[in-house]
């Protein structure tokens, strides 16, 4: 049989992008061939997140739209997986027929197997036990082995980054799976329990990444500062961690997502103060700004909790950019408890936050013992509000770059440039060669801000001091500053 000819499709978090590039490298070294045009694939795979329904229903759409294809070319293989694949399992076939393998998150590395399963005509599936319960030991070392072979994302054709792989960033796992069993949460259901990997594993992958050209390091988790390990006779927390890895020659900036706000630590706080390369971004999701919500989301702090950690960050960083997740409308939330966050947004100055309508996942214990009692149009009503308010805030600190001088990593030609060309006098007139000249590129201050500014496409990759000449609420506008 000929080798496959494969192509990613990727939903939801980094987590997933960076699932989507181990499941290129262990498709590439079963001899597949990653394709960038699905129309030239003949398997399609599709890295899927459950986070909301609504994530999920886009899913079926997208693969729902596959049928006509699939009786056109019967041997294509469909292949569901990551998140929706654990939570569904063979079940999944009777709401979209065309799926032919369906493959868990901790299971990718039997791929290639599947694959030719698939191909040979037989439909199979490769899940983690429910409820987090399965020995994980020989799914991750498979994962590993995979991650140390990756190539950077998107430098290599058909890759699952290319198109949206930023250059000279990569992302590492420190932490698979979550214990927080936060109510509303189907993460610990289908991405297991905690396991943190040694740290000598993230450190080797770390400079090779370095090695390749990466200058921006991110290390994820589910909860990455709850990060703890034991190796070489001597513990390891989050800290211990940046710190090594801020030591290795080439690293431009190193970030970590997401943190929980009850293990928000001291000495973690300290790494903005003390370890330059650390980015100060710090991702801490508040979910609700209210006691009772809070409690019954199992999130393991108040608001109040929240706020002073909040501040003890500031006050040994000032500048650290704050972003949050909110969920509203969950199971009883009143007009009041929705106030309460409107008021923890208002104080804590978020640089972003992402707003999202409560959504019952099957098999967590907000949607088997709490009522979804708040109409979907309360839901909506509540969102925008809230995210008026967080682009109010937002474009109020971003009004304060304005004037200044910032270094940008450039990450890309703005793949939806903004206006301007004629369009925006103030652009062309601040501007009025390069306007014509250059494309407009898009890149992040240290503190994770979105940059556009126009610019040579060779400045991608790198870093360079922009002049901030407006803003708006998601975006700084500025120009080059000639080389002296
Ligand atoms: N409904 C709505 N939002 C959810 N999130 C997680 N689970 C749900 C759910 N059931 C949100 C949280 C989390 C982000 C990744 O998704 O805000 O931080
Ligand atoms: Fe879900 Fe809570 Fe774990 Fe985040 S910390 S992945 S919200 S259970």
């Amino acid at each position: 049989m000929t080798p496959p000819r494969v192509h990613i499709t990727t939903y939801g978090c980094q987590m997933n992008q960076l699932d989507a590039e181990l499941v290129a490298e262990v498709l590439r070294a079963s001899s597949a061939q990653l394709v960038a045009d699905p129309k030239a694939a003949d398997v399609l795979l599709f890295v899927t997140c459950s986070v909301r329904e609504h994530a999920e229903n886009r899913v079926f759409s997208n693969i729902g739209k596959l049928a006509p294809r699939k009786r056109r070319e019967p041997h294509l293989v469909v292949g569901l997986l990551g998140c929706m694949a654990q939570e569904h399992g063979p079940a999944v076939r009777r709401r979209a027929p065309v799926i032919d393998l369906v493959c868990a998150p901790g299971r990718l590395a039997e791929l290639p197997a599947l694959i030719a399963e698939a191909r040979a005509g037989r439909k199979r599936e490769a899940l983690d036990p429910p409820r987090g319960h399965a020995d994980f030991a020989a799914s991750d070392a498979a994962l590993d082995d995979a991650e140390v072979r990756r190539p950077l994302c998107g430098s290599s054709p058909g890759s699952p980054g290319r198109g949206r792989g930023k250059t000279g960033q990569a992302y590492v796992v420190a932490m698979r799976g979550c214990d927080n069993f936060c109510s509303y949460c189907v993460v610990p259901l289908v991405r297991g329990p905690e396991r943190c990997r040694p740290p000598s594993l993230i450190l080797e992958e770390v400079r090779r990444l370095l090695g390749q050209g990466a200058r921006r390091i991110t290390l994820l988790g589910q909860a990455v500062n709850k990060y703890a390990a034991e190796e070489g006779g001597r513990r390891w927390d989050l800290a211990d961690l940046l710190e090594k890895v801020a030591e290795m020659p080439g690293l431009a900036r190193l970030s970590f997502i997401t943190s929980h706000p009850k293990a928000m630590t001291e000495r973690l706080a300290q790494v903005f103060r003390d370890v330059p390369a650390v980015t100060p971004y710090l991702h801490l999701p508040a979910q609700s700004g209210s006691e009772a919500v809070l409690e019954r989301m199992n999130r393991g702090y108040t608001a109040e909790e929240y706020m002073d950690r909040v501040a003890m960050v500031r006050a040994l960083r000032p500048d650290v950019a704050v972003a949050s997740d909110f969920i509203v409308g969950f199971p009883g939330e009143s007009e009041t408890d929705f106030e309460a966050t409107c008021r923890l947004v208002r104080r804590a100055r978020f640089s972003g936050a992402f707003v999202f309508k409560y959504s019952p996942r099957p098999g967590t214990a907000a949607a088997e013992r709490l009522a979804d009692d708040v109409p979907d149009a309360e839901k909506r009503r509540r969102n925008n509000r809230l995210l008026a308010l967080v682009e109010e805030i937002t474009g109020e600190e971003n009004r304060k770059f304005v004037g200044r001088t910032v270094r940008v990593f450039v990450e890309e030609i703005s793949p939806r440039p903004h206006a301007r060309k004629g369009s925006d006098p103030f652009f062309a007139a601040a501007n009025p060669q390069s306007a014509i000249r250059d494309p407009q590129l898009r890149g992040r201050t240290p503190c994770n801000r979105i940059v556009v500014f126009d610019g040579p496409p060779q400045l991608v990759g790198t870093e360079v001091d922009v002049a901030v000449i407006d803003s708006g609420p998601l975006t700084l506008f500025a120009t080059r500053i000639a080389p002296t």
